[in-house]
């Protein structure tokens, strides 16, 4: 069984690109709507949270988790990496492992650039983090990284501003990353799980042709190729789904077809 945590229901963009790539795997998908948003928390807050995410989908029978937040995955991931998941293993002697949305994005832009500039638009929690930056140099020190912060994007997605408001939002951010620049970056990393669904904004107020990377497709990319190295991973292959919530209301369902186009049968964690 796979799980997969965001702060709340943007995480859903990435998870239905997980099960389109791996439509027979069992999947859990956790959100934890009643502590979101992630992104003005701080760090503490959010590793403290992650955590007791984690520890649900253990309890749901995951082996293998995958943290759809970027917030979570900037700020906590590498300690739970390090430090939580090794004492977690000493102590109920199971296999486990959380794999993150970082690296396989970064994979993905450094993938397609030789040098110059990527630029990163994330939460004020992600950009101050400096993880992509870091991330980033560690295997190319030649890229410069240039981040915003974009404090009001996603809670704006999520309360349904018209798009006319949130196309003036993703223009104020972009001027504001294109005034610290002296050429165009390279590549983008849309580093949140809210703004593949305000990509093709950031593509109109960006200049021509610079690609973005597709987080959704680059993690889905990668946990294929990483349970094919690890079968140990393999699990249950029906194709069972559950869908669960810390803060689930009805008046939750519009913005859940948002993000995954369709209904969702959310059920209370
Ligand atoms: N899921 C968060 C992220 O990708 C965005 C929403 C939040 O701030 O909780 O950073």
């Amino acid at each position: 069984m796979i799980g997969v945590f965001d702060s709340g229901f943007g995480g859903l963009t990435v998870h239905r690109a997980l099960i389109g790539a791996l439509p027979e795997r069992d999947f859990v998908y956790l959100g934890d709507n009643r502590n979101a948003p992630y992104g003005s928390r701080p760090p503490i807050d959010v590793l403290n949270l992650t955590c007791a995410a984690l520890e649900r989908l253990f309890a749901e029978g995951c082996t293998l988790g995958v943290v759809a937040c970027n917030t979570a995955s900037t700020v906590a991931l590498r300690w739970i990496q390090q430090q939580w998941l090794p004492v977690r293993r000493r102590d109920d002697g199971v296999v486990r492992n959380v794999i993150g949305i970082v690296v396989p994005t970064i994979e993905a832009a450094t993938g397609i650039k030789q040098s110059g500039t990527i630029a990163v638009f994330a939460t004020r929690r992600t950009v101050e983090s400096d993880c992509y930056p870091i991330e980033i140099r560690k295997r190319r020190p030649d890229i410069t990284v240039v981040q915003q912060a974009c404090p009001e994007l996603a809670g704006s997605i999520e309360r349904g501003l018209p798009r006319r408001d949130l196309h003036a939002l993703v223009d104020r951010y972009v001027s504001e990353l294109l005034r610290k620049l002296a050429a165009a970056p390279e590549c983008v990393i849309l580093g949140c799980t809210h703004y593949p669904l305000v990509a093709d904004l950031f593509a109109a107020a960006l200049p021509s042709g610079v690609p973005t990377i597709h987080q959704p497709d680059a993690t889905a990319r990668a946990l294929k190729a990483y349970l094919d190295r690890h079968p140990e991973y393999d699990g249950s292959h029906a194709g069972r789904r559950k869908f669960l919530s810390t803060g689930f209301s009805p008046e939750a369902l519009p913005l859940i077809e948002k993000f995954w186009g369709d209904e969702v049968p959310f059920v209370q964690a």
